[in-house]
């Protein structure tokens, strides 16, 4: 018993693993383990010899599944040990930084016109980008031949061959979403459109793909004046000073009479400066929406009457924000869009600060 007691003992002792352990166990105490057997042969025994190896063979028994216990438990401690050597933590590194994105020029702009305009009552609409070439020209009254057209540097969308319908054009300006606004929602309307335009063009002021934002009011009596008042607050608040506004008599094929619109600048120190100084700078096209561009919109010009304007988003961005090339605003240059960026946090607003 002696001997049996030391094997297991000093087995179980140095077993590698919980697979070996379980070998032992049923190697000794197991249905067939040899301490089991030999339990077995209690029965052939006298019962003086029953009395003394009954007791010591249950004290063996308990001492081996005891040691298999302790062994087991000092296993899974020894595995643990080693996990923790490999899985360990240094809490006390600093944590690392991570780079903040920022906010684009364009969209604080849009923004901030957004935010200006909701306060005078407009509501922003939106149109798709690839238009037909009915709201982008003809509801606007640019017919086929008309010059504008030509000039617009269009891009047309490519029809499959044998496919004769006209091309799709990626719309060269706003305007289109006031014909569609007056389709779905009908008179009266004060709404404006900020949005992605296209034109092939490039250069120190020119980006094939840019943005510009469209002003329409109709109402019953709305005029020329209304026109002048809410241009004139919007470039006040949006430049946070006075700006003197100048119109001149133009010509849009969608107004009836039409005015481009300039704002007081000076280049002092070779950096245009905007509300003060008396030099200007065209920022804008607006007028009187022509009847047939009402028509076209399902709109009864006998009894409907109003204003439109447009003007380029990425300009105003450039001359708020003092940023030379319009062409570096598409570039996706990290150090730009660092350097000329907005906290994402900021959202502008007429009581909070349009920007920081
Ligand atoms: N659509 C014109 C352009 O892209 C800008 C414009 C001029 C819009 C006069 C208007 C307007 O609504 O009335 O150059």
């Amino acid at each position: 018993m002696e001997e049996l007691r030391n094997k297991y003992i000093e087995a179980i002792a140095a077993a590698a693993d919980e697979a070996a352990l379980e070998e032992l166990r049923v190697q000794a105490v197991g249905k067939k383990g040899e301490v089991s057997l030999k339990m077995r042969e209690l029965g052939k025994m006298t019962p003086e010899e029953r009395q003394e190896a009954g007791p010591a063979l249950n004290a063996l028994k308990n001492e081996i599944n005891s040691a298999l216990a302790a062994r087991k438990v000092s296993l899974a401690d020894a595995a643990l040990e080693e996990r923790l050597k490999t899985e360990w933590l240094d809490v006390t590194l600093p944590g690392r930084a991570r780079r903040q994105g920022t906010i684009h020029p364009v969209s604080q702009v849009m923004e901030e016109v957004t935010a200006i305009f909701a306060d005078m009552g407009f509501a922003v609409a939106e149109g798709p980008q690839i238009e037909t070439d009915w709201y982008n020209f003809d509801a606007l009254n640019i017919p086929g031949h008309h010059p504008a057209r030509a000039e617009m540097d269009t891009f047309y969308t490519h029809r499959a061959e044998g496919d004769n319908r006209p091309p799709h054009v990626l719309r060269t300006h706003t305007s289109p979403v006031q014909i569609r606004t007056m389709e779905k929602t009908g008179a009266p309307i004060r709404i404006i459109c900020p949005g992605r335009v296209y034109r092939a063009d490039y250069d120190q002021t020119h980006t094939p793909m840019f943005h510009q934002v469209e002003g329409l009011a109709l109402g019953k009596d709305i005029s020329m004046a209304n026109l002048k008042w809410v241009l004139e607050e919007f470039f006040s608040a949006f430049f946070g000073t006075h700006v003197e506004t100048r119109f001149r008599a133009s010509h849009f094929p969608f107004t009836e009479p039409s005015a481009e619109v300039d704002i007081q600048c000076s280049w002092e120190g070779g950096t245009v400066k905007v509300g003060e100084g008396d030099d200007w700078l065209e920022v804008l096209g607006s007028g009187m929406v022509h009847p047939k561009v009402l028509e076209a919109g399902g709109i009864d010009p006998n009894e409907y009457q109003g204003f439109a304007f447009g003007m380029g988003i990425d300009r105003l961005a450039m001359l708020k924000y003092g940023i030379p090339d319009l062409r570096a605003f598409f570039d996706s240059d990290l150090r730009w869009l660092r350097h000329y960026g907005f906290a994402s946090l900021d959202q502008p607003t007429l009581h909070g600060g349009l920007s920081r």
